[in-house]
């Protein structure tokens, strides 16, 4: 595990390093939870954006996408259930004055109960090897028994009081952090305020306060745009159901425990599908679009080990079925993405609160209903971060060096291709730029002629450049050049004539886009 958060550590200081990701406004030491994306990140970011949108709206012809703006009115966050709702529970030490989430503080001492049981168990299959038996150590090992039963007593606890009738039990939750002696990690106290609830939702002013301004939030989701908007799609784009509104776009949550860099931020980037269908026909169409999400992630080749999907037992009252695709991180499997059978809260929330009916005529049954609802919506930033921890790696060369490489799916990295002159005279660098003048058009292209080749090449490799392009004395006379390969560095003579051939399709969006199909 130790092990595992160095490599974590290393991963986030290379996205640094590298132009991929800085911390905001990083000359005034940054500001909590918040990050900008440099030249490499966002480059990367845009290409995982394009391959979504793309397996959305080019590869549906009954999906659609909008830009929302990012302020709505107000009601819009009343009618969806955000301004009463969207809370954390949060508790404070008042030795440290540090705030945590009363619920993480809970899970993390489930976690130490479970960690507990993986130690003996791994202990064990140590000393026994091949002749151990899992499921008999786990009944009858004292330890575990003990540990196992502290986990499913707090467990049990812990289930109650968050779906205490009428919300979260919010002293029960303080009782158990007492009686379960969770101290704060800074002040080592168990000092505790009460447990509040706090809303996720940022606020602020529209208008002059003169004229008497609205409070206004920042919105928590992009969904709410789309199901604002879900008459003027269907009625312009005479849409049938079933149809799917896609949307890009930022979104915003005052997040108290914000860790793990761009995996929980404050401002972050969501990609939602909301897909109307006929009421009764959800639980069909939340299967497809489980696997076909499952396939969309699995596509760019990381290996299917590497995913699981997470259901949900514990289904928010709208919704009627729910699961998370998780991805091995560094630091587990997490939640990139969700997909949630919604039925038709949304749509006859803001029917109820805009005071406008919000159907569907249905031309085939001659009736209209309010459309139910199957929501795909995964965040920008934690796919970034699953794609650069799968890509990373510290390579052990056969003549005992090292090189840091990325290896990312070629069509998601941010330059395609890197040419480099040999040397900078004898007309090499004019060829070299008429090498990238020439494909600039087709993909992204790097001109670089500093330092040595090798160190030019290693370079290329820490930001996961798939191709080099080498313009030396022979180029001169025949006009072929050297291409080498990031993963196998390997080098093969090619013409320059035959360059765009060989590299286009292989980085193009379309290439994962057919694998789709
Ligand atoms: N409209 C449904 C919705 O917003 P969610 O599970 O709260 O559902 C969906 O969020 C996805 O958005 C998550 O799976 C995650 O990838 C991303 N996400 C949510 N909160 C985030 C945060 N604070 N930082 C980065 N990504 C976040």
């Amino acid at each position: 595990m130790a092990q595992q958060e160095d490599v974590f550590k290393k991963i986030v200081s290379h996205c640094k390093e590298y132009g991929f990701v800085f911390p905001s406004s990083d000359i005034y030491d940054g500001l909590g939870a918040v990050y900008d994306y440099g030249q490499n990140g966002v480059e990367l970011k845009n290409n995982i954006k394009q391959y979504w949108w793309q397996s959305m709206v080019l590869l549906h012809e009954n999906i659609v996408g909008i830009d929302a703006a990012i302020f709505m009115h107000p009601t819009t966050w009343k009618a969806s259930g955000h301004v009463d709702a969207f809370n954390d529970p949060l508790i404070d030490n008042r030795d440290s004055k540090k705030r945590y989430r009363a619920d993480v503080l809970i899970e993390e001492q489930m976690a130490k109960y479970e960690d507990k049981i993986q130690k003996e168990i791994e202990k064990a299959q140590k000393r026994f090897g091949d002749s151990f038996d899992e499921a008999k150590f786990r009944a009858t090992n004292e330890r575990v028994l003990e540990n196992q039963k502290k986990y499913d007593d707090l467990h049990h606890r812990f289930q109650e009081v968050m779906n205490a009738e009428g919300g979260i039990d919010l002293d029960g939750l303080k009782q158990i952090i007492l009686d379960e002696g969770i101290v704060c990690p800074i002040s080592g106290t168990r000092n505790w305020t009460d447990v509040r609830q706090f809303n996720l939702m940022f606020k602020t002013e529209m208008g002059s306060t003169a004229d008497g301004a609205s409070t206004i939030y920042l919105r928590p989701e992009t969904a709410q745009g789309i199901f604002v908007n879900y008459l003027n799609v269907q009625k312009t784009g005479r849409m049938k159901l079933p149809f799917g509104i896609a949307q890009i776009g930022k979104a915003f949550r005052n997040e108290i425990v914000a860790r793990q860099f761009i995996f929980r931020m404050r401002e972050f980037e969501q990609m939602e599908m909301q897909f109307f269908i006929q009421p009764g026909t959800e639980l069909d169409w939340f299967q497809k679009w489980k696997a076909y999400r499952m396939k969309w992630h699995q596509n760019l080749g990381f290996g299917a080990e590497n995913y699981r999907f997470h259901d949900h037992d514990k289904l928010a009252h709208y919704a009627n079925a729910a699961t998370d695709i998780e991805f091995r991180m560094p630091f587990g499997f997490k939640e990139v993405e969700g997909i949630h059978s919604r039925t038709n809260f949304d749509l006859s929330q803001h029917a109820k609160y805009s005071g406008k009916k919000i159907e569907y005529f249905d031309p085939d049954t001659n009736e209209s209903y309010t459309p139910y609802v199957i929501e795909t919506s995964i965040g920008v930033d934690r796919m970034f971060l699953s794609i650069m921890c799968h890509s990373y790696e510290e390579q052990l060369l056969p003549d005992g060096q090292t090189r840091t490489v990325l290896h990312l799916p070629a069509a998601l990295a941010p330059v395609k291709l890197a040419v480099f002159p040999l040397t900078k005279k004898d007309g090499m660098p004019e060829k070299a730029q008429e090498i990238i003048n020439d494909l600039r058009f087709h993909f992204n292209c790097k001109y670089e002629e500093k330092d040595q080749i090798g160190k030019r090449y290693r370079r290329m490799d820490a930001i996961g450049c798939p191709y080099c392009v080498t313009v030396d004395q022979q180029t001169l006379e025949d006009n072929t050049v050297t291409l080498r390969d990031r993963d196998t560095m390997e080098q093969k003579r090619v013409a320059i004539s035959d360059l765009r051939g060989i590299i286009e399709d292989k980085v193009s969006i379309t290439s994962l886009l057919k694998k789709l199909l």
